[in-house]
């Protein structure tokens, strides 16, 4: 579609919609997106995909972006509940506070995860939520403080079990927290800094996400084969790393996670960040190669729809919202664009089906890539989570308490 015809259809779709129409100016095509698959490299099928083009990806965005790990799931791991569990919500979940403990070469660490598991006769699905946000504000166990950021009633109403770490218990958000948490367990953090190739801390939060999804096949009430891991923001890009690297997540969920986690950096945005933020704000986030391209964020050789494909056949959603255009609702939209062909060629699935760019509140869901645009701020809304939700359920996810079709109304 022309650039052109694009602002037409959506002042059409939309001509009420102030904040909206803002957005329709930057609808230009994305330039040299470098190709999910390079002519004459790989022919990619359902058989090579994993060991062959999968892991060349992999290779290129651990070397680029997010570095290489250097462990995954570690020989010491311990999983213990802090207090008994309880019934809460009304009689209708069980709460388990978790410590998980885990131990490396450097030493040993632990986390804390809270999980409220609906009452049912068979496993329920779950979200894992990594929390960007101070746990007390909305991770509130004895569920006095609620908050629309974290709507563990409704979730679990919906037949979901609720679970949530902050992400900050990991390994701190600043740039000496590379020297805590995970990284003094398994990394020699004197000489992180020197020469990182190592993780920088999006991976190392994924890493924990992982963690959590290790406690969660010792549940015997919860379906680990269908776990989304969702996250906001800094906490949406670490949703898509965890599910990249960790193929046991049948879901990611990105909300608003812009730049490094949905946004296409071949697209240059107005108002929306670049690498050259990231990297003089919040380097520790990534592996040394990242710094590298500071102002050169369209001539990278890889995209953020590589990220994405990792993902491939699995369920990704990606979300974006009106006023913000920091993270580049386009440039989100265009990566679920993008993507899709790996769902398409290599496993003959929908992947993304989009007759364009869509107005607020409509999101496009059919194929197992769903993008939707909510009008209003940066934020993680209950909209956003029911959207994320109905798709779960489209896919069958839904569990015995489940009540019907849900309807995502804004
Ligand atoms: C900053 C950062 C973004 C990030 C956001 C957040 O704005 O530049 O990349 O997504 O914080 O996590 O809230």
């Amino acid at each position: 579609m022309s650039r052109l015809s694009v602002v037409v259809s959506l002042s059409a779709a939309c001509a009420a919609c102030a904040a909206f129409a803002s957005l329709a100016v930057e609808m230009a095509e994305p330039k040299d997106v470098p190709p999910l698959f390079p002519p004459g490299a790989w022919v990619p099928n359902a058989k090579n995909w994993h060991a062959g083009r999968r892991a060349e990806i992999k290779k290129i965005l651990a070397d680029e972006v997010y570095g290489h790990r250097p462990v995954e799931r570690p020989p010491h791991l311990a999983f213990s509940e802090v207090s008994p569990e309880k019934t809460m919500m009304d009689g209708n979940a069980m709460r388990r506070l978790v410590k998980i403990e885990y131990g490396g070469k450097y030493g040993t660490n632990s986390f804390s995860v809270t999980a409220f598991v609906p009452k049912s006769q068979k496993r329920v699905p779950a979200f894992v939520f990594v929390c960007n946000r101070p746990a007390e504000e909305c991770l509130d166990p004895e569920r006095i403080v609620k908050s629309d950021f974290w709507p563990a009633e409704r979730i679990v109403e919906r037949g979901y079990a609720a679970i949530a770490f902050y992400m900050g218990d990991v390994t701190p958000d600043r740039p000496h927290g590379n020297t805590l948490g995970v990284f003094a367990a398994f990394s020699d953090v004197e000489s992180h800094y020197r020469n990182r190739r190592e993780w920088g801390a999006l991976s190392a939060w994924a890493w924990g996400a992982s963690r959590v999804l290790d406690w969660i096949e010792t549940q015997p009430d919860i379906d680990a084969g269908h776990v989304a891991v969702i996250g906001h923001s800094r906490g949406g890009k670490i949703a898509l790393v965890a599910a990249a690297w960790d193929e046991r997540f049948a879901m990611a969920c990105s909300n608003d996670s812009g730049c490094g986690g949905a946004k296409l950096n071949h697209v240059d945005l107005l108002g929306s960040e670049h690498f050259v933020n990231l990297c003089t704000t919040r380097p520790f986030w990534f592996d040394d190669g990242f710094v590298a391209w500071v102002n050169r964020d369209d001539r990278s050789p890889w995209d953020q729809h590589w990220l994405v494909a990792m993902i491939a056949p699995r369920l990704v959603c990606i979300g974006s919202a009106t006023d913000d255009d920091w993270a580049g609702p386009y440039g989100e939209y265009l990566t679920a664009r993008y993507a899709s062909p790996a769902w398409r060629r290599i496993f003959g699935k929908k992947g993304f089906v989009s007759s364009g760019f869509p107005a607020p509140g409509a999101p496009q869901q059919e194929g197992e890539i769903s993008y939707h645009l909510r009008s209003g701020k940066h934020d993680l809304t209950p909209y956003d989570w029911n959207v994320y939700m109905d798709f779960a359920d489209r896919h069958g996810w839904r569990c015995a308490r489940g009540q019907g079709k849900e309807e995502a109304g804004e």
